[in-house]
């Protein structure tokens, strides 16, 4: 084992109502990636920004090589040599990359920014991650993934010798998730200390070297070898519990089509697609990210071209107002961005409805809909101090839970589904997955879009798989393997290299 760089020693963080962190210790080693796992609300997040100097820690104290560090502020964080990468980037949209890359570390000459040397300083930084961008390029006509390369680049400009991930690669598409790790390993072979939270455990058993579970603020175990730690091990150290069977699966009456969409066109789908959902089935949609299966579930919703049938009744004008109306809702994969009122209570969040939104009535149940909160919010295990608390202060992954909730809760013909455990703990994903289930038992249509091959094999009774803007296969359940959905979701490019 390497040398401890950066040690971790009794850190306790509360918030009102809420123990975030009691006396964890652990050390990170230099030249390791190390995991740090746990469900959501277990603490990942707030231990991360008690490094970055958001939070200051209640207990305990950090040292990085034998110098105790004790930030105020990320940019305090950043001058003792630890960077944290968040996954809602700190960058400045409107400024350009190399003035986001070296931000707090201007380069001044007579009193004015040097515009020659900050130029230059940003392009060393920006060769180290290999990114290819022109410095002068404002920061908002690159993709998230670019941005995440100039945290990266900023970091490094700093000489940053502890570098944390905060589910890095939730929003990435295969190729940026393959040169993000390329870059990690680099930074590995460096010698710095690389702290990595994830919900993937494929990520975790493949990247890392060394593993931290946290559970309910507490620490677990720490692997510093992970020769036999499997990701049950890390499971089981997770929950507590062993999950026996995530998924769940059992066969069901099949019936009649719910929803068949005819040509149906919208923005980013290259080729109108024709698809059917019956009633009581799950249908998967397969592909990697950008290959247009979000935009597929748009066009069916609230999209222009081609026709859409939900049961027998044809919908005239494709609005959100006439889906709902006709029973079909849509669950966005930005919860976060398309369903949250940061402000507002976890209870009030929950009961926000779809369907009272575009109701003329106005008078939905609201006894029953109170209930329908608590009740979900008991069985998606929403770590929360109550009800009543701002959304805003809960876990990523419990904010959540909490919107996906709101749409589980809804009676409805048809859930349109996209990507309905991002970022959830795997627990809470075998609860979703009964959920979805029991939807279908009742005879709803489900159409699910996912990127994690084990969920679509698990869960669907069959599989759509796109790639680049069109419906490239279905297969049934029986022929669902890593293989076969991954032959027809990559590009054929991509297949014979
Ligand atoms: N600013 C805050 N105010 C109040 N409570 C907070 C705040 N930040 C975090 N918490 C609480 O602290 C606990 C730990 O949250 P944290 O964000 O660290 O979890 P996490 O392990 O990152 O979870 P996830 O996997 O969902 O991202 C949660 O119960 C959360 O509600
Ligand atoms: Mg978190």
């Amino acid at each position: 084992m390497n040398q401890a760089r950066l040690v971790v020693e009794g850190v306790g963080k509360s918030f009102p109502g809420v123990q975030a962190l009691s006396g964890v210790s652990f050390s990170v080693s230099g030249g390791s990636v190390h995991a740090l796992c746990g469900e959501n609300g277990a603490g990942k997040s707030t231990l991360l920004k008690v490094l970055a100097g958001v939070h200051r820690p209640d207990t305990g104290s950090m040292a990085l090589d034998g110098k105790k560090i004790d930030p105020r502020s990320p940019l305090e964080a950043l001058a003792c040599g630890v960077a944290v990468i968040y996954q809602e980037l700190h960058l400045v949209p409107e400024v350009t990359v190399a003035e986001n890359v070296m931000l707090g570390h201007l380069p001044y000459r007579f009193g004015m920014v040097d515009q020659a040397a900050l130029r230059q300083e940003a392009m060393k930084a920006l060769e180290q991650v290999g990114l290819q961008v022109d410095p002068s390029t404002k920061l908002k006509e690159l993709s998230l993934a670019q941005r995440q390369m100039v945290e990266i680049a900023k970091a490094l400009s700093r000489d940053a010798q502890v570098i944390a991930f905060d589910e890095p690669t939730s929003s990435l598409t295969s190729r940026e998730v393959e040169s993000l790790f390329a870059l990690i390993r680099r930074l590995q072979e460096a010698g710095k200390a690389i702290l990595y939270v994830s919900h993937r455990m494929d990520e975790v058993t493949t990247l890392c070297d060394a593993c931290t579970v946290l559970r309910d603020g507490q620490h677990v175990t720490t692997w510093h070898d992970m020769a036999g730690v499997t990701a049950d091990t890390i499971v089981n150290a997770m929950v507590g519990r062993s999950i026996q069977d995530v998924y769940g699966y059992s066969p069901r009456t099949i019936g009649e089509p719910v929803l068949v969409a005819e040509k149906v066109s919208g923005h980013g789908l290259r080729y109108p697609a024709s698809l059917e959902v019956k009633s009581g089935e799950i249908v998967g949609l397969f592909g990697l990210v950008g290959a247009g299966r979000t935009e597929l579930l748009k066009a069916i919703y609230a999209g222009s071209g081609g026709s859409v049938q939900v049961g027998s009744i044809k919908l005239g004008s494709r609005d959100p107002r006439s889906s709902v109306g006709a029973g079909v809702v849509f669950c966005p994969e930005d919860r976060k961005k398309e369903g949250i009122i940061p402000q507002m209570s976890v209870a009030e969040n929950a009961n926000l409805s779809v369907r009272r939104r575009f109701s003329h009535f106005g008078l939905l149940d609201q006894a029953k809909e109170k209930q329908n909160a608590e009740e979900y919010v008991a069985k998606l295990r929403v770590k929360t101090a109550s009800l009543q608390t701002p959304i805003k202060n809960l876990s990523g992954g419990n904010q959540q839970k909490v919107v996906l909730a709101r749409w589980l809760a809804e009676e409805v013909k048809v859930i349109l589904l996209d990507e309905p455990t991002r970022g959830i703990d795997v627990g809470a994903k075998s609860e979703i997955y009964a959920i979805i289930r029991g939807l279908a038992e009742q005879g709803v249509g489900v159409l699910m879009v996912s990127s994690e091959l084990p969920e679509v094999i698990g869960v669907c009774d069959r599989v759509l798989v796109m790639c680049d803007g069109r419906i490239t296969g279905e297969v049934a359940r029986a022929d669902a393997t890593e293989t076969t959905l991954l032959q027809l979701a990559l590009p054929k490019t991509e297949m014979s290299a």
